[in-house]
Order: structure tokens, then sequence, then C-alpha cells
């Protein structure tokens, strides 16, 4: 198995949709979808503004777009709360008693949430988070496990108007200090554990450790979930459960504006500081519930499930908003997909009937790798359609998705979109396009996605360049919290009002959009964002450490792997203890997600004579064992030889 791109050059099989598929199918036709898509780009108001129609406003909008790149507010004047669209309207129909979540804890509990008793959990939790003061714009930080109450605690916040500010369960305690840090966070809402590989994560021992770093919180909410003794801070920490009990399980929802902020949520880029996205109401919800309808087609006898985390922006999209827009009924997993075995994700599958199934490249070849025993076990007969997320999916993996899951009759919708982008841009739909293994094929409706080369020029079929979208959309997000200059700088300083995705593109004779990767310091671990500037400032950090130099390797399961270049400090010796050491190190300042898969010990790095480390040769270097490009600017050519010794020597011994 290879994850190639140039194999992408070559890839010329193609897969149309059934015509059984296609006729139940909104968009049926690709003569449907062109009509609609160019209606769409010339007229972008107005498509969205049909869309938006379909969701619960309290007031109609005045305007449907105010523009002044890089500035877009979608439905000015208008009026709505989101959880009215997600939860009361469904509620108040006859999907009161419609199973919204199905789910299944990793020890093998199971519980069921209907339309009605969502509203009322919602409610309820809305009502606590008023009692502990909460005000609208008040931001809430969510650090929870894979259960309903994750969804329920975002919703509540949604619900006041507080921004909810998630951070994802494997994070450690000094990345939850810097994004308490970074948005002013007064309130906490976690869980005393959650089960992941038959193992408890310390959550709220994780906030503990991080309140000894941040003094503005003022309450932490602790779901109960693992049930093992944890610290409670007298007149700071109470059970959820106490807290619920005490309320009532109505809660009347205010109308916030369109534009009232909804969440904020971390991704990294090419520094060291992650960056805090914003997203706001009436425009946020749109871009979600739209492509629910048009991506996943989703319909009122679906079974959806999507294996994300709450943590990043597909678990906000795809498993809170969008399908709880949607009205389907959906599964939520809380721990590993390999627990106790590969078999469990077919397992649930068969169990639950689910029709539509979403996951990432990583899962897929974890699963290949695992064997095509465990998804043989199980009937998958219910499947209809399946989507691909988070990286480019290479062809192998999606010949084995489409034969050994979707048996070969279901769609598969390769996505591509970011935390920034708050919705898919670049997509099949299911019922009308011919999809290739690899490309995440034609924009979604009302955008305007093009290549372009670094003088803005449009780049010609098959020719690399730079990934931009011409046009705004209602999901995108409307700034970094708190660095205005730092939004502009990133995303709308490459081509004059256009934003830039930072990933590396070309399109085919087709029009389709074949991914690359990213063009920045940013690698993609598992189908994680991970700014390579991250690791390095934890790796220095560590009192050994001089300098450091990150870069990714290609890897066939997680997509890249992680190797670190470290010079230590004078008189330390680098030995497999420190290199354990630096490994955990990592770990512990960020997550378990960005702990280095090779560390190399260098005396020096490779620089250029004004002293910036040349990270495209140690890229060649660990992904070909080699450096053949340019090194004129290298200072000094020893470097190279050195290291290249010490990796072949490393890798030798394992
Ligand atoms: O490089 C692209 C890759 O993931 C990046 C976005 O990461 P994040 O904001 O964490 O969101 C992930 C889930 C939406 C993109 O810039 N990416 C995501 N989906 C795809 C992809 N690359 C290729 N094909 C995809 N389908």
């Amino acid at each position: 198995m290879s994850n190639s791109i140039e194999s992408h050059l070559a890839e010329d099989r193609v897969f149309k949709p059934a015509k059984s598929f296609s006729a139940k199918a909104r968009i049926s036709s690709m003569a449907q979808y062109k009509k609609l898509w160019k209606e769409s780009v010339d007229k972008p108001k107005k498509f969205w503004a049909r869309e938006a129609k379909e969701l619960a406003w309290r007031k109609p909008w005045k305007k449907v777009l105010d523009w002044k790149a890089p500035d877009a507010k979608w439905f000015t004047g208008g009026k709505l709360n989101v959880t009215e669209s997600c939860v009361d309207r469904h509620a108040a129909g006859p999907r009161r008693n419609k199973a919204a979540i199905i789910f299944e804890g990793e020890p093998g509990d199971r519980q069921v949430i209907t339309y009605g008793q969502l509203q009322r959990e919602v409610c309820r939790f809305a009502n606590v988070l008023v009692a502990k003061g909460v005000k609208p714009k008040d931001r809430v930080l969510v650090y929870m496990p894979m259960i309903p109450e994750a969804a329920i605690a975002m919703l509540a916040c949604a619900r006041i108007g507080a921004v909810h500010s998630v951070v994802f369960g494997g994070f450690s305690s000094e990345s939850i200090v810097d994004r308490l840090e970074d948005s002013g966070a007064t309130h906490i809402v976690t869980a005393d554990g959650g089960w992941r590989r038959g193992k408890i994560v310390p959550l709220k021992d994780n906030v503990d450790e991080a309140l000894k770093k941040y003094q503005g919180i003022r309450s932490v909410v602790v779901f109960k979930r693992t049930g093992q003794e944890v610290a409670m801070t007298d007149g700071r920490d109470s059970w959820w459960h106490d807290e619920t009990a005490k309320v009532p399980a109505k809660h009347e929802a205010k109308a916030f504006d369109s534009e009232h902020p909804l969440f904020i949520l971390y991704t990294s880029g090419s520094t060291g500081k992650p960056k805090g996205i914003l997203h706001t109401s009436g425009g946020y919800l749109t871009g979600a519930y739209t492509t629910c309808k048009y991506v996943f087609d989703m319909r009122d006898d679906d079974v959806y499930w999507c294996t994300a985390d709450v943590g990043w922006i597909t678990g906000h999209t795809y498993i809170v908003y969008g399908p709880l827009a949607m009205g389907v009924t959906q599964v939520m997993y809380e721990g590993a997909p390999n627990h106790p075995d590969f078999g469990r994700f077919w397992q649930m599958i068969e169990e639950y009937g689910v029709s539509i199934f979403y996951t990432a490249p990583t899962a897929i070849r974890a699963f290949i790798k695992a064997g095509d025993q465990f998804p043989e076990k199980h009937d998958l007969s219910s499947l209809r359609l399946l989507g691909s997320v988070g990286e480019p999916i290479n062809p192998e993996a999606w010949m084995w998705y489409h034969d050994k899951i979707g048996g070969g009759r279901c769609p598969i919708v390769d996505t591509w979109w970011q935390t920034e982008t708050g919705a898919i841009m670049i997509t099949p739909l299911p019922g009308c396009t011919p999809t290739k293994p690899g490309t995440a094929t034609l924009p979604f409706f009302g955008i305007d996605a093009a290549i372009l080369d670094e003088e803005g020029h449009e780049c010609k079929p098959n020719e690399g360049g730079r990934l931009v979208i011409r046009k705004p959309w209602p999901s995108m997000t409307r700034t970094i919290y708190g660095d205005k200059a730092r939004f502009k700088k990133t995303y709308w300083s490459d081509y004059k009002g256009m934003y830039t995705a930072g990933d590396g593109a070309r399109r085919d004779k087709q029009g389709n959009f074949w991914i690359v990767g990213r063009l920045d310091d940013v690698l993609n671990v598992s189908g994680h964002r991970l700014g390579t500037a991250e690791v390095e400032s934890a790796l220095v950090a560590h009192a050994a450490v001089a300098e450091s130099a990150v870069v990714g390797r290609p890897d066939d399961l997680k997509g890249q792997a992680v190797v670190a270049f470290v010079t230590l400090k004078e008189g330390v010796e680098g030995t497999p203890a420190l290199q354990k050491e630096l490994r955990d190190h990592v770990g512990k300042v960020i997550g378990a997600i960005a702990k280095p898969d090779e560390i190399h010990f260098a005396p020096a790095l490779p620089k250029t004579r004004s002293g910036k480390i040349m990270r495209r040769l140690l890229k060649e270097l660990v992904a070909t064992g080699n450096v053949t490009g340019n090194t004129t600017t290298l200072e000094d050519f020893t470097v190279i030889d050195n290291l290249r010794k010490s990796i072949e020597a490393s890798r030798k011994t394992g």
C-alpha cells in the first residue's frame, strides 16, 4: 500500500452512482448539478437565502450578505436561536419521539435519546449554565468524552448565546491552559473521565491541573461518566446530575443576531500558537444544514454515523449542528475503533442499521491492515452512502472502502473542507457525480473554488497551484479570535479578496480537484492538523533541548508521521531514555497525537547562511533517505551527511 500523490495522475477508474440511487437523490444528474451550481455561484445570495429559509428564524434578515473582504456578514438583521432549528422544531412535531442520538459507550452501555428528550436535556443544561452566571458571549470550555452530554453542553451554550470552545479530550492540561488563556473562558464543562481502549482518560484531573495555572474560571460542571474518585473544589466544582436535578426541563430560548458568535475552535497553523477559529450562528448553521441535505442526502429514515470526535470541526458540523438541523437519527460512539477488536464499527453498523457512514482515511487504512475478516463477519447491507474526510484518501483505501464496506454499491463522498470553512466545500454529490478514487471532485453549490499560480492566474489542467475560494460563503470563519491581523495575513493576503486555504491542489481535465496537501508548515497526522512549530516549541521547552526542527514523513497508516531533529544543550547526551522522555514531554504539552514517531539527535541542523532551518532538505531526507534538491544556500554541507548517517543508524536499531 502506498500513499503517493503521483499515483493519482494515473487514476482512471470512474464510478458512477447506481441508477436506483440517483433516482431517489435530491440531485440526480450532472445536468441538474451543473445548472444549480452555475446559478448558485452567479447568484449566491439567492441560493443561500433559499436554503437558509428552511431553518427556524425568529426574525427574517434584511440583507443576505454584507461583504467587504475579508469581512462577511450573512443574513444581517435576522434573528434566530440555533437550537430551535436543531431541537425544538423536531420536538414540536412528528419527530418528537424519534431517536436523535443512539449512543454506545466503549464498555458497551447504550442509551437512546429522542428529540423530545434532547430538548429537555438541552433546556435543563441551559438553565444550569444560566444559574452559574453564564451570559451571552461568555466563553465556556467544553472538555468531554464522546458522549451525548458533549452535544448537550454545546447546544446548551448555543441556546443561551454563550460561545463554546470545545477542546479535544485527547489534548493535555497544557493545551487546555493555552485555550483558556486565549479565549478568556469563565466556565468549564467536563466529565470525571472517558473510556478509551479500556482505560480511563482522566479529564477532570487534567482540568484541575490546568486550573493551577489559570485563575479565570468561576464554575466547573462535571458529568459522572467513569465513576472513579475525582477531586471537587468547593465553591467551584459541581456535578452535572446534582445541578440538572435543581432546574426545570423548560427554557425559553432567546433570539440572537445571525452574526452572534456560536463557537471558537482551535486549529493548528504554521506558528506555535493555535488559532481560535470563530464561527457565527445563521451562516454557519445554513452551511451545516445545506451540506447535510445535498452531500449526505439525509432522509428521515436514515441512520447516520460520523465517527469523528466532537473536539474537531467534523464533530461540530456533522455530529451536532448539521444532522440535528436535518432531524436525522444518528449513532454516537465513545471509544476506539479497535476496542475490543477491529470489528467494533462493523458490529455497530449491522446492529443499528447504519445507512450513512462518514469516517477518515486514516481509520480506513488501519482497518485494511487489521484484515478483511473483521468486516466480513458482519452484514453491512444497511449502508447506502459512505463519506471520507480529513486528508486525501489514497486510491487503495478508497477501493477497499468501496468494495469491502460499501459492497460495491455505495457512492463515496470524499469531502474536502477545513475548520475555517465550517462546512464541506469540494465534494461529489452522491446521486450524480462520477467519482474517481482520490479526488474530492467538484465544488459544492455556492462555492467558487479555483487553483491559482503565484501570480494569481488560474492553473491549466493538471498544473499544481494553490487552492482558493473566490467568493464568500455563509459558514466561513469570521476571524481568528482576538487576532484579526493574523486572520487577514493567514487567509486573505495571497490574492486580493480571496480566501487561501493553505492547500496545494490541481484540477484534472474534467475539472476534478485533487488535493495534494498543505503548503505551509502544517502536518496532517491521522487526519489531524498539527503545526510543526507547535511540536518544535514543545521540544525546546524541555531543559535538555537547544534547538529542534520537525517535519512530516509519508506514513502508510497516519498519512504523515512526525519526525523531530533535536540539537541538545552542551553536555547533554542523546540516549534512548532521553528520546522517550522527549516523546512523553510532547505528549504532555500537546497531547498524544503530537508525539514524534522518530527523534534524531543532531549536533547541528541544516541552515541557510542567514540562519533559517532548511526544512525542505529535512523533509526529503526523512522521506527518501537522501537529499537531491538544491543545496546551494546551505551553510555547512557536512550537516546533511551527518544527519543521513544518524538516521540510517537509528532506523537500523529501530
Ligand atoms: O489539508 C486539508 C485536509 O485537512 C485540512 C483541514 O484540516 P482541519 O481544519 O483539521 O479539518 C479537517 C476536517 C474537515 C485541509 O486543509 N483535508 C480535509 N479533508 C480533505 C483534506 N485533504 C484532502 N481531501 C479531503 N477530503
